[in-house]
């Protein structure tokens, strides 16, 4: 079973490769041309996620914990040139998606102007894939944030209601989904920070996230979701969070946290099996991994690469801390200090990635070299399907 599947997905791969290229090729080429409407493989695009995907929806009280300061200066300070409420200092991996669609940076829902029809952003920051109750049942106080990724599912329903979406439960809001691209971002990687220091293990997290999570992706297909992208966990032991953290004997080949990026490495793992299992649910879906754990690996194994000469140490904090960082005067406090070169560096803020790390992320799933079966085999059952 195991091997018909792997040996389908190289079909696929080389099958669709030269198909994507055109399209992508055609994207550009035809918005570039001043006559006429180009032709978008998609309207608008749905997102979910946490601060990495967030583009708005975070309330600085309820963000995570000790990064509340994400609408003072210098977050927003590449590209937007003030704080927009994004957890970087530019562009996330969502914005590039956008762009590299010709569609508008997606609005916010908490503060959605005009009326989504290019698509909204659900995502909320320190939002976590178990529901926030448990977090409160076991005293874990790091969670401040009451919206849990099935939150953001109550409130894309309530969305779609909002619109006039599928009043007939019946037509599967067919309108909602077809020129329709779903965005899941990472989620996950906060419930395991805020049981850091409790006594519940790794197994019980993982098996909650996921069974969360893949309740919620479940219910999206039901609805008609048909394209969907589906990003793994981060190279988590990398962040200047963990690494202060951790004891220094606790590193891994790339000088990472070893515990903590093995920790995201089994939750991807279990994460893709469940994903294949949807895939068999939902045949007449498209869904793509984004590996962004081996994406970011990569980057880490040869920085200089992709523009980068700092791997480990945070743009803006605390200078002279290790790692440029220090929970009590993160970004956005008074004492911390930003770097003067953050297109040089891949950590923003200690937690949060640079915008010309998320960049290249985003490269790495659109082009293929970090998703699974590549972004153009999504375009290209996209374009047949019209
Ligand atoms: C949403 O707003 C845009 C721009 O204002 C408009 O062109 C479009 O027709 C509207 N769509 C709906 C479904 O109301
Ligand atoms: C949580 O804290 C409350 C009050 O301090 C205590 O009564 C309760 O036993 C704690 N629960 C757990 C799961 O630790
Ligand atoms: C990673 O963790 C799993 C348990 O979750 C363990 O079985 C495995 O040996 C660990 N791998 C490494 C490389 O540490
Ligand atoms: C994909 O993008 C990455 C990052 O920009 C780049 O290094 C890589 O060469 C690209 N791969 C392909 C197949 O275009």
């Amino acid at each position: 079973m195991a091997s018909v599947s792997t040996a389908c997905y190289s079909h696929i791969c080389t099958f669709v490769f030269f198909a994507a290229i055109s399209i992508f090729l055609a994207i550009s080429s035809s918005a570039a041309t001043e006559a006429g409407q180009p032709r978008l493989p998609f309207k608008k695009i749905y997102a979910f996620g946490d601060s990495f995907t967030d583009t708005g929806n975070t309330k600085s009280i309820t963000g995570p914990s000790g990064f509340g300061h994400v609408s003072n200066s210098p977050y927003g300070s590449t590209f937007f040139h003030h704080p927009t409420n994004r957890y970087s200092d530019g562009r996330l991996v969502i914005d590039f998606v956008a762009e590299a669609l010709s569609l508008p940076f997606l609005p916010p829902y908490r503060n959605l102007k005009g009326n989504g029809s290019n698509g909204v952003n659900f995502a909320v920051a320190g939002s976590t894939a178990t529901n926030h109750e448990f977090f409160v049942k076991h005293n874990l106080t790091l969670d401040i944030t009451p919206e849990s990724i099935q939150t953001q599912l109550i409130w894309f329903n309530r969305f779609l209601e909002r619109q006039g979406y599928c009043k007939d439960a019946a037509s599967e809001c067919k309108a909602a989904f077809d020129d329709a691209l779903v965005w899941v971002g990472e989620i996950g990687v906060n419930d395991y920070a805020y049981c850091v220091g409790s006594s519940i293990p790794d197994d019980t997290i993982r098996k909650l996230a996921i069974s969360s999570f893949t309740g919620v992706l479940e219910s999206l297909l039901k609805k008609g979701a048909k394209y969907v992208v589906v990003q793994g966990l981060p190279l988590t032991g990398c962040l200047p969070l963990a690494l202060s953290l951790a004891s220094e004997d606790d590193r891994d080949d790339i000088g990472c946290v070893k515990s903590v990026n093995n920790q995201s490495y089994s939750h991807n793992a279990v994460l893709q099996a469940k994903l294949q299992g949807l895939r068999r649910q939902f045949p007449q879906a498209v869904i793509i991994y984004g590996d962004y754990w081996n994406a970011y690996r990569e980057i880490m194994k040869d920085p200089s690469r992709y523009g980068f000469t700092e791997k480990f140490n945070a743009c803006c904090g605390a200078p002279g801390e290790p790692y440029n960082f220090d929970i009590f005067g993160t970004c956005g406090t008074k004492s911390a200090i930003a770097c003067k070169n953050p297109s040089q560096y891949i950590n923003w803020d200690g937690v949060h990635l640079t915008e010309a790390m998320y960049k290249v992320v985003s490269n790495m799933f659109l082009n293929g070299s970090h998703s699974h079966p590549p972004f153009s085999y999504l375009l290209d059952r996209k374009n047949k399907e019209g």
